[in-house]
């Protein structure tokens, strides 16, 4: 939540924060604001709303010329979506300049103290409090890192804060705390930003910042010491993704490419993780194979769409390895006082790797004496930082706030884990699970073929715009499917959209179905277990008995549901427990265009930022 970027070289920097807010802005778009050091001055401007309303003020009234600078793209917390609170913001004698991503919990008491020593704070943020005490620190020692240092040691909270002084005209100061902060190297420039597609332009060259550091960042290079002014060592690292992948590439939104690229996702992330005799190879996974052969249980914790991917983890890993598998939101997790001990493996999903409610999950669950595998899709981030271990997802930047190529990833890196664990434990170790791994193996070009049937689906999507209310149905791995449908159309079309098992159907909801009710149902594989798939083809029948609108989502060849069904999207055959990658796909789409069709923003929704770095 909340991008930031920092810049000090010889480019306008200006230009180089505004580039690198574009880029950010799916963190957070409540406001924006920047900041240059110029002509021994400091010169701010800022506007409530998406960054286009910044350019345009900043049209109106440019800023001067300055090759130092910081900018910021807000998600609120503390303080309405206002000019007066959009960062960056100044002390009152408009000398220094921070902006910051989280939440500084002692901001009451230290604005307090500080309007008590005569300042004046224009703003209802827990920011400011930060502008005011660096300009007290900096006046008395000189040095803008030593400030930012003896401030942090004050604060209480999450942050990430970047911090510019007109009495250092070439150098920004960043520091962090559970929020993300990377450090870019460029040729006689360097950056700072929340994530390195601020950057990418620019440099590939990174350098992570651990827990509780803080940076000075010069043109030609960075010192980085703990908030007592201890050196810490610095860890630079490549950045392996091109500038490309953070570009539309043609397509309207984010979220269309996105979807497009799913096909590549989920084979990157295969890739070199299945040998040619089937067996799995995940090396990085740090956790001895005695560890993993001993674990008495599974717990997952997520959130979102996340979460979603772990409730169809849990099918997956108690079929195939019969270990209890329990799936929590990561938000509920530490406050029940959850049983774990060191025979407990907890998998945290995060595509971010920033979600404070999943760190805060691992960090109680490694308390415990649990091993935690991170199951990531940004390297070097928090949660695989402070994690046992890391299965990467290979998905890619994801830029769209609703999430998809990363879901779809995130379910591979859980089969792969489950089957992994299969394979340690000798457990179900046969012919099924060979079959299974052939498939996954294959998965791709099936989302491929789903992805070249979407045109129904669409078309259909822009009929029901003008609809309240869809509900989504499932069975088995079809039900966190059918979650995931529901939630993809909340963030997206902000209609009433619910997922029930469709088991549950008799137990209450059934009283929402009404004349015309759109309802999408996702049919499992008649092929197997035939049972599952029988009872929701009767699910089918008593929702159309009282009048909904079936859209029924049903594998090649099957023909029973075809009485029933008044609106038919075909998925290619697939393994039960594979069957949400391709079934997930229509939802997407379906969710993409009717938020198009109803004049949303796909990228962008409301009230939502990509990465949630708050509790
Ligand atoms: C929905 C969505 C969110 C995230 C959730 C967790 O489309 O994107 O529900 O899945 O905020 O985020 P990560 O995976 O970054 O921990």
């Amino acid at each position: 939540m909340c991008g930031i970027v920092g810049y000090v070289g010889g480019q306008s920097a200006l230009d180089v924060v505004l580039a690198g807010l574009k880029r950010l802005e799916y963190r957070g778009y409540d406001s924006a604001g920047v900041a240059v050091l110029a002509d021994g001055g400091l010169a701010a401007a800022k506007k409530a709303g998406k960054l286009a309303n910044l350019d345009k003020e900043l049209a109106a009234r440019p800023l001067p010329a300055g090759s130092t600078g910081i900018g910021h793209t807000r998600w609120a917390t503390h303080g309405g979506p206002t000019d007066a609170n959009a960062h960056p913001h100044l002390d009152n004698a408009g000398r220094v300049s921070v902006v910051h991503n989280g939440i500084i919990e002692n901001f009451a008491a230290l604005r307090a103290e500080l309007t008590d020593r005569g300042h004046e704070l224009a703003s209802e943020t827990d920011t400011e409090v930060v502008a005011h005490l660096l300009a007290e620190s900096f006046s008395s020692c000189g040095d803008l890192a030593e400030s930012m240092r003896q401030v942090c040691r004050r604060l209480e909270g999450a942050f990430t804060l970047v911090a510019v002084h007109a009495d250092a005209p070439d150098v920004v100061v960043g520091a962090r705390r559970n929020s993300p902060l990377v450090v870019g190297l460029g040729d006689d420039e360097a950056f700072l930003a929340s994530d390195v597609a601020a950057f990418i332009a620019h440099t590939r060259e990174a350098v992570e910042l651990g827990q509780d550091q803080v940076v000075e960042v010069r043109r030609n290079g960075v010192q980085v010491t703990d908030f007592e002014g201890r050196p810490a060592e610095v860890r630079p690292y490549h950045v392996d993704w091109d500038a490309s992948a953070a570009e539309k590439g043609g397509y309207d939104y984010f979220m269309l490419k996105e979807i497009a690229e799913q096909p590549k996702a989920v084979a990157d992330t295969l890739l070199g993780r299945i040998g040619t005799d089937g067996r799995l190879s995940l090396d990085e996974v740090r956790i001895p194979d005695a560890v993993l052969r001993e674990a008495q249980k599974v717990v997952i914790v997520a959130c979102g769409t996340a979460f979603h991917a772990g409730l169809i983890a849990k099918y997956a890993i108690e079929h195939w390895t019969r270990i209890p598998c329990e799936v929590e939101l990561a938000s509920e997790f530490r406050y029940r006082d959850p049983i774990l001990d060191h025979r407990t493996l907890v998998i945290a999903i995060s595509q971010s790797g920033e979600t404070m409610d999943t760190l805060m999950a691992l960090r109680h669950a490694r308390e415990q004496g649990a091993k935690v595998l991170a199951i990531c899709n940004t390297n070097g981030s928090t949660i695989p930082r402070e994690s046992d271990a890391v299965l990467y997802t290979h998905a890619g930047p994801e830029v769209a706030v609703a999430s998809t190529k990363a879901f779809l990833t995130q379910l591979v890196a859980c089969y792969l884990v489950a089957l992994y664990l299969g394979q340690v434990r000798g457990t179900k170790w046969g012919d099924e699970i060979q079959a299974v791994v052939k498939e996954l193996a294959e998965i791709g070009t099936q989302v491929e073929e789903v992805l070249g049937t979407m045109e129904p689906v669409r078309e259909l999507a822009r009929g029901l715009a003008g609809k309240n209310t869809v509900l989504f149905l499932g069975r088995h791995v079809g039900h966190p499917v059918a979650l995931e449908g529901a939630l993809k159309l909340k963030e997206l079309a902000y209609m009433h959209a619910e997922g029930f098992a469709a088991g549950e159907l008799k137990h209450g909801p059934i009283a929402l179905i009404e004349e015309d009710l759109p309802v999408v149902v996702i049919v499992p594989s008649p092929r197997g277990r035939s049972v599952l798939h029988d009872k929701i083809v009767s699910n089918i029948q008593e929702i159309r008995a009282r009048g909904a609108r079936t859209i029924v989502i049903a594998e090649e060849g099957d023909e029973t549901v075809v009485p029933y069904a008044d609106h038919l999207v075909r998925i290619p055959v697939t393994p039960t427990l594979l069957q949400p990658l391709v079934a997930t796909v229509p939802l997407q789409v379906f969710a993409c265009e009717l938020a198009t069709a109803r004049g949303n923003e796909v990228d962008q929704p409301r009230n939502l930022a990509k990465s949630v770095t708050v509790e």
